[in-house]
């Protein structure tokens, strides 16, 4: 096993060797940059893990991991159309330094591409990356919409919306590990395993999301701080705000999810302030903590070696403690 350091460089090298120059520029350049700015590389990371704690060499999941992380940067494309979002990585996002048609083509190419990189498999492997990909993708795109139809929608419950970012972001964690037990060829008990330990991280990681998306430092996050607030996303913090605040103040919060003024600072602020006062804020931090466990608890079950465990246990630690 390596450190996650160190799957990181690899995957980096392989994502600069897999980059060409190609035309139309106005297609390809934008893929480039998106794919350049950075991230934290968690998908295509936990590829490479998953692979290794099942006996394979990482370097036979690179492709995969890749795909997994060209499928991740295409729905943020996507995605920061559909939020209107600004900023992605600190820099500007796609939509707003091109424009929305070449965010939705490169977005297109890139959904593309992802497919096409399983095809360096062998037939039984292609084929079961391929039944993997395409169920996670189509999932995805149903959080997606999920999420848009919760903007105007006021009456969204708490399971809905754990139901909406096990589609939208958990499963395509669970996806990504799994992928890397295919290619070790793993028992189903295994790669069943794996999914569910990711995906019970990718709610967790989800819900550390909506909590930076409000409380985060501008200075490291970078995306818009307060970006869901200016948007109505009914996140976890507002539902549970919702629920705990006294009338006037919850009627209040309602009404600002109802409105879109063209100065958010105040309306942010006092929502946040909802958010403290609730309680809302803590329990976001304790739901957090409660879907790691639950995450840690399904990995106990898996028939690996006990130091590979810990290295996915100091992974699920370390985003608990993420600031980016
Ligand atoms: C952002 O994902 C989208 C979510 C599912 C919350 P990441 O936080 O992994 O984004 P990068 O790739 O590190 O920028
Ligand atoms: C991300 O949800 C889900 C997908 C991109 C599929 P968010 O909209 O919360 O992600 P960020 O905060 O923009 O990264
Ligand atoms: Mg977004
Ligand atoms: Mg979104
Ligand atoms: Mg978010």
């Amino acid at each position: 096993m390596h450190s996650i350091k160190e799957y990181t460089q690899e995957f980096l090298g392989y994502l600069d060797k897999k980059t060409v120059n190609r035309e139309p520029a106005n297609l390809y350049e934008p893929i480039k940059y998106i794919l350049g700015l950075g991230g934290k590389r968690l998908r295509p990371v936990l590829t490479l893990m998953s692979a290794e704690i099942f006996g394979e060499s990482h370097t036979k999941a690179l492709d995969a991991a890749l795909a997994v992380e060209v499928f991740h940067n295409f729905s943020l494309v996507h995605d920061d159309i559909m939020d209107d979002a600004p900023l992605r990585r600190g820099k500007e996002t796609v939509h707003v330094k091109w424009d929305i048609n070449t965010g939705i083509l490169s977005g297109d190419a890139m959904l593309i591409t992802a497919y096409q990189l399983f095809e360096n498999y062998d037939p039984a492997i292609f084929r079961e990356l391929a039944q993997l990909f395409s169920k996670t993708a189509l999932e995805v795109c149903e959080g997606q919409q999920y999420d848009m139809d919760f903007e105007s929608r006021e009456d969204v419950t708490l399971p809905e919306y754990l139901k909406m970012i096990n589609y939208k972001t958990a499963v395509l964690v669970g996806a990504s590990l799994k992928m890397g037990a295919v290619v070790a060829r793993a028992s189903s008990a295994c790669k069943e395993n794996i999914y569910e330990f990711g995906r019970n991280l990718g709610i967790a990681f989800q819900l550390q999301d909506d909590y930076l998306d409000a409380f985060g430092d501008p200075e490291k996050f970078g995306k818009q701080v307060g970006g869901d607030i200016i948007e109505n996303k009914k996140t976890f913090l507002y539902l549970v705000a919702h629920e705990r605040l006294p009338q006037s103040e919850s009627l209040q919060l309602e009404h600002l999810f109802t409105i879109s003024p063209s100065d958010p600072t105040q309306k942010v602020e006092t929502v946040k302030q909802h958010y403290e006062i609730s309680g809302a804020t803590q329990a976001i931090k304790d739901e957090i903590k409660k879907y790691t466990e639950k995450a840690f608890a399904v990995l106990n079950e898996l028939d690996v070696e006990e130091e590979k465990k810990a290295l996915l246990r100091d992974f699920g630690e370390s985003l608990m403690k993420r600031k980016v």
